[in-house]
């Protein structure tokens, strides 16, 4: 979501300065273009070079530079930016831009911008508490600035209290979302993600090798854009994504149940689990002991959640937009192909699990989409949450 897009980083003066060079790195990773301004106080913590070195972008730190003044710096910095983003933000640079206050670099650039602003604020807490700052917050809040607030602790002054910049992850996360389209307002959408496990005895079950990434990455996309997700989620280690209700589940049929509780009222379902097509006949309430040399355990196939899904045509007001994912080692077109139709999709995204950068467990996918009408789509290599962005473009096109 950050790919290409020119962020400003304002960063003001406090002993916080080191955590924006770790926002800087987390923003440079995810592949923005980052310009850094530094305010003299800044400058007193933490050289200019650093964040020149991080970002490969020279940094501003003059308001009247002469090289840069060729195209007026500040004004053409804030023209470009997509997004600007002060952390660590004093009081003294919240209260000057509050004031209307544009006297440095860093504020003038605030004042001229058009794009979304977003403080990171880190303070004393008495600073923080002060009405003064409070209102200055509250001010610039109307006029749509956003704030990531700063977390409890120790403060750098001895104090303890709220007043320590919020972790460059928070601030990264306000980022995205600070540059997430709001298009899936009012739309309820319910994700399948992670594998089942099928229980041959109290110690023991089948599975496969999903980690969820995909269907968790689709679940944090949607609800950076504003829909209300119900995430459905088989046994994973990755952690519950903000914003979603999520509900736990292990079993194909457990995953059964809640689907068709909870479909009520959903515009989009997105089956991106990897369900254990069988389970054991027989569950053992005790550990199955070693004995004979071999050994057979008698599966019967669990139900087929997605085909069930597409076979709905009464009870819901509404048949919800179907996606379902074709995980394959083989005949990719083909098996999607079949899948799309026997089961009744809207689209399908179907992509080639026996390779090692598309699939269960890494962060990578290769992803062909297909649509009901017969159209396609190649969606190349892309990293999980940029094909969850494009998955919900392509869907958003569709919805009526
Ligand atoms: N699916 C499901 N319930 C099942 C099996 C699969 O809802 N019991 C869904 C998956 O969530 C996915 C789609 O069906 O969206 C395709 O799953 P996949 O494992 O690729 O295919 P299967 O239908 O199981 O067929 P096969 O294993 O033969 O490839």
């Amino acid at each position: 979501m950050l790919r290409n897009k020119k962020i400003i980083l304002g960063v003001c003066g406090g002993i916080a300065v080191y955590k924006a060079i770790e926002l800087l790195r987390l923003l440079s990773k995810a592949g923005a273009d980052v310009h850094v301004i530094m305010t003299r106080a800044a400058q007193e913590f933490v050289t200019p070079l650093t964040f020149q070195t991080l970002s490969g972008n020279p940094v501003h730190t003059e308001l009247f530079n002469l090289i840069a003044e060729r195209e007026i710096g500040h004004i053409s910095l804030a023209d470009r930016a997509d997004l600007c983003i002060i952390a660590p933000a004093t009081a003294n640079c919240i209260g000057k831009i509050a004031a209307g206050i544009a006297d440095d670099m860093l504020t003038t650039t605030v004042m001229a911008t058009k794009a979304p602003v977003l403080f990171a604020p880190a303070m004393n807490v008495n600073m923080y508490t002060n009405p003064i700052y409070q209102e200055n917050e509250d001010k610039l809040r109307r006029f749509g600035c956003r704030f990531v607030a700063p977390v409890s602790g120790s403060l750098a002054c001895g104090w303890e209290g709220k007043g320590k910049l919020a972790p460059p992850e928070a601030i990264f996360e306000a980022a995205v979302s600070a540059l997430s389209p709001r298009d899936l307002i009012g739309r309820k959408i319910m994700i399948t993600a992670g594998p089942t496990r099928e229980e041959i005895d109290p110690v023991r079950f089948i599975s496969n090798y999903s980690s969820g990434k995909m269907g968790y990455a689709l679940a944090r996309a949607a609800q950076l854009r504003g829909a209300e997700v119900l995430l459905i989620s088989g046994p994973t280690a990755l952690p519950k994504p903000d914003g979603v209700r999520v509900v736990n589940v292990t079993s194909a049929v457990e995953m059964q149940n809640e689907v068709m509780t909870r479909l009520d009222g959903c515009d989009v379902i997105i089956k991106a689990a990897a369900v254990a097509d069988y389970r054991p006949k027989m569950r053992s309430s005790t550990k199955i002991k070693k004995k004979a040399d071999s050994t057979t355990i008698e599966l019967v196939k669990n139900p087929d959640i997605l085909a069930e899904l597409g076979a709905i045509n009464t009870g819901i007001k509404r048949r919800p937009f179907l996606v379902g994912f074709a995980a394959e080692t083989d005949a990719l077109v083909e098996n999607a192909s079949k899948k799309l139709k026997e089961k009744n999709l809207d689209m399908i995204v179907a992509n080639d699990v026996s390779q090692v950068d598309s699939g269960f467990n890494v962060d990578t996918n290769r992803a062909l989409l297909f649509f009901r009408d017969g159209s396609s789509s190649d969606c190349g290599l892309m990293s999980k949450d940029q094909l969850a962005g494009t998955i919900l473009d392509y869907i958003i096109t569709h919805l009526p």
